[in-house]
């Protein structure tokens, strides 16, 4: 059963590790997406039932992933297979979930490569320099041409620079030094969301909710915002956890990031929503909030060029910590089960994903036209990856650790093989057993109509 692959990478320090996988969790999922999403669901009430799913969903399943990976030392699929004598017949979940992180990448990327253009326009001046009308068309122009692949492509290009590099000190150390600036930078842009004049209906929207506003449709979306800020149900922190020492206390490690998270998502909230009130944005326009609210912000901030820079640099960082993460899925896979030595797995999975983002990319200029569900290729990607193959993939997780792992390995897993106690764990069985397959199930029928 759990083996014991010495030659693996192991994160150097405890402090490492959080930081790695904190730098997973937190990126443009808390920063652009969180924001948007909670826009479109009409604010306080989406929130209030995100942070139920982060606290009842999250943690234990952020748990359960760190449990597979860390006492099988293996990429999911190892993680399945060395996990229980029938793990064997899981194997299928670790499949989809391969496949679903090429998907995210796709458009992923695309995002990341446009907060490489607001930080170069940033250094430029243009951001800074922007009339309020214009902030739309610029954009529009940055999304829609062949400068979205471009810069799609030099991103990809710096995230495979760091894979290529190895695990360890590539993304330890830039998680260790890059994450805390980007915390005390966003601190910096939440004071200065205090004096302005929306500030009131900022907050209001964001921390006053209206649970009348709560239909499958938030639910849902709450449900996948969640899945998709703490990166779980992909097998990534499974991935991760396999580079954690032995005494890395899974428990606290899964409190930590889920905090940390959260908390970066919504201060993103603090920042947005007054600036969307004090300017007259419409909070429900989708992804493009985030690009067309902060340059109106910096541009009216004294020093506004500066803030915009780093806030950007930082933010490309962020991304690139998370792709790291979510482009080890399939690299573990390419190197321990089909043998790849790591740099042609790293470049066999970029390649894959330069071609997938690039025609993601391309959906909001020349492909356009094509519609998935009356979404654009772009929506659809993000919709379907997040608010379908992440629950199902952490449904399959919640049963298989809950049901099927032996009580030995969860229980060593969970108190570092009897080192510490842990008081949570049954609370913790129950839940993977019961409340997650349940409410998932529930949340997710009722979503497409079936109940
Ligand atoms: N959580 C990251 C973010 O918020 C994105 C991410 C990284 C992710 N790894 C993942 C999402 C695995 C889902 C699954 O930006």
């Amino acid at each position: 059963m759990s083996k014991d692959n010495t030659q693996r990478a192991v994160f150097a320090t405890k402090i490492g590790a959080v930081a790695a996988t904190v730098g997973s969790a937190v990126g443009l999922g808390n920063i652009w997406r969180f924001p948007y999403e909670t826009g479109v669901h009409g604010g306080g009430a989406f929130i209030a039932c995100y942070i139920v799913f982060v606290l009842v969903l999250g943690v234990p399943l952020l748990c359960a992933e760190f449990m597979l990976g860390r006492g099988t030392r293996s990429n999911i699929l190892g993680a399945f297979r060395h996990s229980s004598p029938s793990g064997r017949y899981w194997v299928g979940t670790g499949y989809m979930v391969i496949i679903a992180s090429v998907m995210i990448l796709w458009f992923y990327s695309v995002v990341a490569g446009w907060t490489l253009g607001y930080c170069y326009d940033s250094v430029t001046g243009v951001i800074a320099g922007m009339d309020t009308a214009d902030i739309g068309e610029h954009f529009a122009e940055m999304t829609s041409g062949w400068r979205n692949v471009v810069l799609t492509l030099v991103f990809l290009t710096a995230n495979a620079a760091v894979l290529l590099g190895g695990v360890t000190k590539g993304i330890e150390r830039a998680s260790n030094l890059l994450m805390p600036l980007l915390f005390v930078l966003l601190l910096v842009l939440c004071v200065n969301s205090l004096s302005l004049d929306g500030l009131k209906a900022g907050l209001t929207f964001l921390f006053r909710p209206d649970f009348s506003k709560i239909t499958s449709e938030v639910l849902l979306g709450a449900m996948g915002q969640a899945f998709f800020s703490l990166s779980i149900g992909m097998g990534c922190m499974t991935v991760y956890a396999s580079y954690f020492n032995k005494d890395s206390r899974l428990g606290r490690t899964a409190m930590s990031t889920a905090l940390l998270d959260t908390m970066v998502a919504i201060l993103a909230g603090v920042i947005i929503f007054p600036a969307v009130f004090t300017y007259g944005f419409s909070p429900e326009q989708g992804p493009a909030l985030v690009f067309q609210v902060l340059p109106v912000v910096f541009g009216r901030m004294p020093g506004g060029m500066i803030w915009s820079s780093i806030f950007f640099l930082l933010l490309i960082v962020a991304s690139l910590t998370s792709t790291v993460s979510l482009s080890e899925i399939s690299i573990s896979y390419f190197s321990e089960d089909l043998k790849m030595s790591r740099r042609k797995a790293t470049l066999v999975s970029t390649a894959i994903v330069m071609a997938g983002a690039t025609i993601c990319a391309l959906s909001f200029g020349p492909l356009g036209g094509i519609e998935i569900f009356g979404l654009s290729l772009f929506d659809a990607l993000d919709f379907v990856t997040s608010n379908i193959c992440l629950p199902l993939a952490g449904l399959a997780i919640s049963l298989y650790v809950g049901w099927v792992v032996p009580k030995k390995f969860t229980k060593d897993q969970m108190t570092d093989g009897g080192a510490y106690p842990f008081a949570w764990y049954g609370l913790l069985m129950f839940v993977l057993r019961w409340v997650c397959p349940v409410a998932i199930t529930l949340i997710f029928l009722n979503s497409i109509g079936l109940i």
